[in-house]
């Protein structure tokens, strides 16, 4: 689970993988969330446990503290025209940014299924003419160098089997000056004496891959690393995780609901194995072991 382990080649498998489980379980969390498939922020609390509402103006909030975060202008001149989501779901990010800074925004993710319903939800919402979805890989992006104002990743680095790769991608299709932003779960930083984490705590984040189809798991200094390495600036990342940990809580009470239970109800393994998950997710932050961990950086040269 190290950054240090070696890095998985990018199999055909985990590919396949990650589209089968987008591919199945997309539609039941659309009904529980809506079309955002991210975890939510909000104000620490003093009690962790209380259950907060409003998941669905959470998540929109993750979106809005990013771009906060890494400072992208509101202003009419310098706001982004050009916008990429890496591993955009069913584009709730992309039709967001997109009317927000009034730009072109291309997404992409393995999921076929992601994408189609992603358009339809794009059309409904009569932004056909701004945003579009396609199927294509983070780590093969079908476009030219320094095409993209804003490049963002929200959630989606985590499925990244060779990070190097996919911050290297990010980096190519930023514009001179472009922004980059990658919000993502990492693990926690080791203390002096440790080489690695406990065995424990490797068996949880192995049960929680398992479960969503994820890569191995870096830390937040892992990707400074390799953003210096590429040369880019104004480096910065923040834990968001004490602002995460309501999320899934929320979603567990969204999901007992009777629109949540009929859904689940209709739904396949890999959903019901997802769905599982949660518990996981919530035991590693629960433990200090998951650090939910935004970056931002900018490509050199002139805006
Ligand atoms: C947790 S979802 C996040 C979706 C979206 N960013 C959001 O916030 O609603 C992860 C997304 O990453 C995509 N993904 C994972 N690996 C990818 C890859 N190699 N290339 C493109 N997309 C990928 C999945 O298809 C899925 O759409």
């Amino acid at each position: 689970m190290m950054a240090s382990a070696a890095v998985p080649a990018a199999t055909g498998g985990l590919k396949e993988d990650i589209a089968g489980l987008y591919d199945e379980s997309s539609g039941v969390w659309e009904r529980i969330c809506g079309e955002h498939l991210h975890h939510g922020f909000y104000e620490p609390a003093g009690d962790a446990t209380a259950v907060r509402p409003d998941v669905r103006r959470a998540q929109i909030r993750t979106i809005d503290e990013a771009l906060a975060f890494a400072a992208v202008p509101d202003d009419l001149e310098k706001r982004p025209k050009t916008i990429v989501d890496v591993g955009c779901g069913i584009g709730g990010s992309s039709r967001y940014l997109a009317r927000k800074y009034g730009a072109q925004c291309t997404g992409i993710t393995l999921s076929p299924v992601q994408a189609e319903r992603g358009n339809a939800l794009t059309a409904a919402q009569g932004l056909s003419d701004q945003v579009s979805l396609q199927v294509a890989d983070a780590l093969e992006q079908p476009f030219p160098d320094g095409m993209f104002d804003l490049v963002w990743s929200m959630e989606s680095g985590e499925h990244m089997p060779d990070k190097r790769k996919f911050v290297s991608e990010l980096a190519r299709v930023a514009a001179p000056g472009g922004t980059i932003i990658i919000v993502t779960c990492c693990h926690r930083n080791l203390n002096p004496s440790e080489t690695s984490l406990k065995p424990d705590e490797q068996r949880l984040l192995k049960r929680i891959s398992d479960a969503y189809c994820l890569a191995d798991w870096f830390l937040p200094s892992d990707y400074v690393s390799i953003a210096k390495s590429l040369s880019l600036e104004d480096i910065r990342t923040a834990d968001w995780s004490e602002n995460v940990v309501p999320f899934w809580p929320a979603v567990i009470k969204l999901s007992l609901s009777w629109k949540g239970l009929t859904s689940a109800l209709t739904c396949g393994w890999k959903t019901i194995n997802g769905a599982m998950g949660i518990l996981l997710l919530i035991q590693g932050y629960r433990k200090g072991l998951i650090k939910f961990t935004v970056i931002t950086c900018r490509k050199p040269g002139p805006p």
